[in-house]
């Protein structure tokens, strides 16, 4: 795919660290610090968060300073990127039962301000659910920040190669890799979802800042893509390299071909 996409290449260097709990902790101070900002400003802070394996020491550090550095919760607002469709909220493989456990069960955030996407199984729904988490989202004035992380095959979020650079709130269809990567933790290939509910690329992008946060070796080749590859929808996290306001936090294993 041929574009004029203009790439933000003094900005694309990403910050990197000797190991993921170095650059996980970093993440959690960013997010902090612009919780604390907001609460003296008497504001909501509006943060857009993700799930899967990378996320998890970042939340670990946010319980950390919920617990001993008194970082209270009450002025957040959340938004997650993703969740499988169907599965039901109580599965202990969706996110909604992932973010409870990694983060929500263990501070002070009011259950209110806390959304996960979900429809009921009626597919009829689903489309009119999605537009209501994107009038939501417009709702609180957009995310402050979205933590994001990256698949193998480019994806953020659910937006999997092939994704409109302009997509929102919509049922998708999972890439094979995205399934086969999800499939040890379901058992079995046949027990993933094929379909989810994800926020778009537009969405994402309309975050005030993004951190994209990448983890080891088996991110190292999509993330010299992402940063230094064309700009392409069949690399969905591509499009962010013309973004002034995103930050890429790696780990050297990550960053290894960067
Ligand atoms: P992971 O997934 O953190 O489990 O590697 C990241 C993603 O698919 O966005």
């Amino acid at each position: 795919m041929h574009n004029n996409y203009i790439k933000n290449t003094i900005l694309n260097r990403p910050t990197t660290f000797t190991n993921g709990e170095q650059a996980s902790t970093y993440t959690a101070n960013k997010i902090a610090e612009l919780i604390r900002q907001k609460q003296k400003e008497g504001k909501p802070a509006v943060l857009g968060l993700a799930t899967g394996n990378t996320p998890k020491l970042v939340y670990k550090e946010l319980i950390r300073l919920h617990r001993e550095e008194d970082l209270s919760f009450h002025n957040v607002v959340s938004f997650n990127l993703d969740e499988y469709y169907p599965i039901g909220t109580d599965h202990h493989l969706s996110y909604t039962y992932f973010m409870a456990e990694q983060l929500f069960n263990h501070v002070d955030i009011k259950k209110q301000n806390v959304h996960v996407p979900h429809s009921d199984f009626s597919q009829d729904r689903i489309a009119q659910f999605c537009i209501e988490y994107e009038q939501k989202i417009a709702c609180f004035g957009g995310l402050d920040i979205q933590l994001l992380g990256i698949g193998r095959n480019g994806h953020i979020g659910f937006n999997e190669p092939g994704s409109d650079f302009d997509s929102k709130t919509r049922l998708v269809n999972l890439h094979p890799l995205t399934r086969e990567d999800a499939a040890p933790e379901f058992g079995e290939l046949h027990d993933v979802p094929h379909q989810a509910i994800s926020i778009g690329i537009h969405t994402i992008m309309q975050a005030k800042n993004i951190l994209l946060l990448a983890l080891g070796e088996r991110k190292s080749e999509i993330m010299s893509k992402a940063l230094h590859g064309e700009i392409t929808n069949q690399v969905p996290a591509s499009i962010l390299q013309t973004m002034p306001h995103v930050e890429y936090v790696l780990d050297n294993e990550a960053a290894r071909l960067i």
